[in-house]
């Protein structure tokens, strides 16, 4: 049934690799979403619109939209892709590519599914803190911007992804992050005309009473579990419980990584997304509908932990490939 089915938002070519310190081959970079698109997901992070001198590992994002807006990646299922902007600079970027390539996406007013479909990820912070450290501005002032990337986005017909970082835990504030200042925050972007909410563990300080409260009180300020996804980073490895938590709650949209890639370059300590291949299989044992081939994801988490010279995160994945 309908009720059973999640989706699965795939966060590794972004999260996975922007706090990687070697500079990734832009080759790696796209055999990993070609290798992704075959698996049954279908809404890839593929980049970054940021400024090169704050996150360098994401500055040849504009060469991955160009890969992607040439429409030779072969896919089961229609994908959307996304990219996050912090700035109408970052979104001008991507604009500039999206005008020279007209007719290879699809938009929300052209919603053709033989297309990639392009979407825009804006990310606010829940306290001042990180807001500063990942933004270098106010929340205050990241929402107007934010407000500014939305309008034009929506302007050019792509959907709207809006994170909220550090929503239960900072790496500066400490667990003291007020879930009713996440609501606010998450109201004040779904009214500048963001499509979703992320919420954002990014310290993986996440546990399950809290990720229920934190739950109780979207619902409270009158925000729909359609519009959320939870973005759970797996620190302390509480991810799955609090997944188990957010689907109690109605929430059906969550953020993954595969082989467990990842780590926010703010957030110092913090370890990888929770690994698509563990969301996957757990999703499975729940009698959940992702849609996505466990074992092709595992292969995926394998290579690609490799080719990046570090040990695969994903315990699902170890155990399937009996290593
Ligand atoms: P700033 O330094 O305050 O910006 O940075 P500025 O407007 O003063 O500009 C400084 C320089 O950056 C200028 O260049 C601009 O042109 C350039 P210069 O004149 O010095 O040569 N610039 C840009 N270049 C390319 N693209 C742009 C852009 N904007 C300015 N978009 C800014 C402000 C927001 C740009 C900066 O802080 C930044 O890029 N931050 C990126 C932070 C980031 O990427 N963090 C990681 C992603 S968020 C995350 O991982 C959390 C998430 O996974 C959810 C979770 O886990 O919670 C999403
Ligand atoms: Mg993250």
């Amino acid at each position: 049934s309908s009720d059973n089915r999640v989706r699965i938002v795939e966060v590794g070519a972004r999260d996975g690799l922007q706090n990687e310190k070697k500079v990734i081959p832009l080759a790696t970079k796209i055999e990993l979403i070609e290798r992704l698109a075959k698996t049954g997901l279908t809404s890839i992070e593929a980049g970054s619109f940021v400024a090169p001198k704050w996150v360098p590992q994401m500055a040849n994002s504009n060469e991955i939209l160009e890969y992607i807006l040439q429409q030779k990646i072969e896919a089961p299922v229609p994908i959307t892709y996304s990219f996050l902007a912090p700035n109408t600079k970052g979104l001008q970027n991507a604009e500039k590519l999206l005008k020279q390539n007209p007719g290879r996406f699809a938009t929300q007013l052209d919603p053709d599914v033989t297309k990639p479909a392009v979407e825009v990820a804006v990310f606010a912070a829940a306290t001042e803190s990180f807001s500063q450290k990942n933004l270098n501005c106010d929340i205050k002032t990241s929402l107007e911007r934010f407000k500014a990337v939305i309008q034009d986005s929506k302007a050019l017909g792509l959907r709207v992804r809006a994170y909220v970082s550090v929503v239960l835990g900072c790496p500066f504030e400490g667990f003291d992050v007020d879930p009713h200042k996440v609501a606010e925050i998450a109201t004040d972007l779904l009214e500048s005309g963001a499509d979703e909410i992320s919420l954002g563990d990014t310290t993986g300080m996440g546990t399950a009473p809290r990720t229920s409260a934190l739950l109780k009180c979207m619902a409270s300020a009158g925000i729909r579990t359609e519009d959320v996804a939870m973005h759970f980073h797996d620190t302390y490895g509480q991810a799955l419980v609090n997944t188990a938590v957010s689907l109690e709650h109605g929430i059906r949209t969550f953020d993954s990584s595969v082989g467990g890639l990842g780590g926010c370059p703010y957030s110092p300590g913090a370890t990888g997304n929770v690994a698509t291949e563990n969301m996957v299989y757990f999703m499975e044992t729940l009698g959940m509908e992702t849609g996505v081939d466990l074992d092709a994801v595992t292969d995926i988490g394998a290579w690609i932990t490799q080719e990046l010279g570090k040990g695969n995160d994903s315990s699902v994945g170890k155990a399937v490939l009996g290593a």
